[in-house]
């Protein structure tokens, strides 16, 4: 791992040239502003790219760099178990989703999540503390991919394109991915950044990043 800053010059510029090799911003050349690893472009960055599709594909890239940081995939597996810390290892004690996806009835998530970090305990929490169902897992997904999957009404628990952006703006477990505790890394920049690149990209009108761009 580079140190952080200088971490995050390099990966906006990964995030630059993924941009160009997927034809993004292929038509006409955009540079977007350099930031650090922790933080997020705002929506007006992306608005010099011409093409409404390919502002709303850039624009969603950007909010990919949370949703696939690890605060969130960790809840957000592709199996039956939470992952955990920055490398998305195995949860330690072993626990399972169970039937509604709040452990099994001996471990359930709930007996050791309380509704608030325990800082001495290095339990984190939040109110409802369970895992993303199945279908909405982000593990792995490339941003074309997850994208089309916060858009698919059968894997995104029913949600129009609103009550996403509403979602990410207010719910409760996406807020603990900036309050974490104990040392964790938040997800870049703040919810309400977030929250505005996502609002951004529905009002852009939501295309989808071709799958082979990568953050
Ligand atoms: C026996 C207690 C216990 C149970 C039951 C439990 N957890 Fe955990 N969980 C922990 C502890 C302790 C940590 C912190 C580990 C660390 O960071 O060292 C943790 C960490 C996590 C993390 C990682 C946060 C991050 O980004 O690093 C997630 C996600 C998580 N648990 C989800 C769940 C879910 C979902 C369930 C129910 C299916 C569950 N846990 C059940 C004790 C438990
Ligand atoms: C403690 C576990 C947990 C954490 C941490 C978590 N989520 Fe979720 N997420 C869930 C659960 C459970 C649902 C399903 C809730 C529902 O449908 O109302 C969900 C659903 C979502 C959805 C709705 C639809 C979909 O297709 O996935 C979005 C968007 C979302 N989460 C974003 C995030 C973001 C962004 C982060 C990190 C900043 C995050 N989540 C962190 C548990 C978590």
């Amino acid at each position: 791992m580079p140190t952080k800053q200088s971490g995050g010059i390099r990966l906006a510029g990964i995030a630059l040239l993924a941009l160009g090799c997927g034809g993004a911003v292929a038509a006409a050349p955009v540079t977007l502003p350099a930031v650090p690893r922790n933080a997020l472009r705002a929506p007006r960055d992306f608005a010099a790219i011409p093409d409404r599709d390919d502002r709303a594909r850039a624009i969603f890239v950007e909010a990919s760099r949370v949703m696939l940081h690890a605060r969130c995939t960790n809840c957000h597996p592709a199996g039956d178990s939470p992952t955990q810390g920055e490398d998305g290892r195995m949860h330690d004690p072993p626990v399972a989703r169970g039937p509604s996806d709040t452990g099994v009835p001996a471990l359930e998530c709930a007996s050791c999540h309380q509704d608030r970090n325990l800082e001495l305990a290095r339990v984190p929490g939040a109110p409802k503390w369970h895992l993303a169902p199945i279908e909405m897992a982000w593990v792995g997904k490339t941003p074309g991919a997850l994208c089309e999957q916060l858009k698919d009404r059968k894997r995104n628990g029913d949600k129009s394109l609103a009550e996403i952006a509403e979602h990410t703006a207010h719910d409760e477990l996406v807020a603990w991915g900036w309050a974490p505790g104990h040392g964790r890394e938040p997800a870049p920049g703040t919810q309400a950044e977030f929250a505005a690149l996502v609002g951004a990209w529905v009002k852009e009108g939501a295309a989808c990043p071709r799958d082979e761009v990568k953050r």
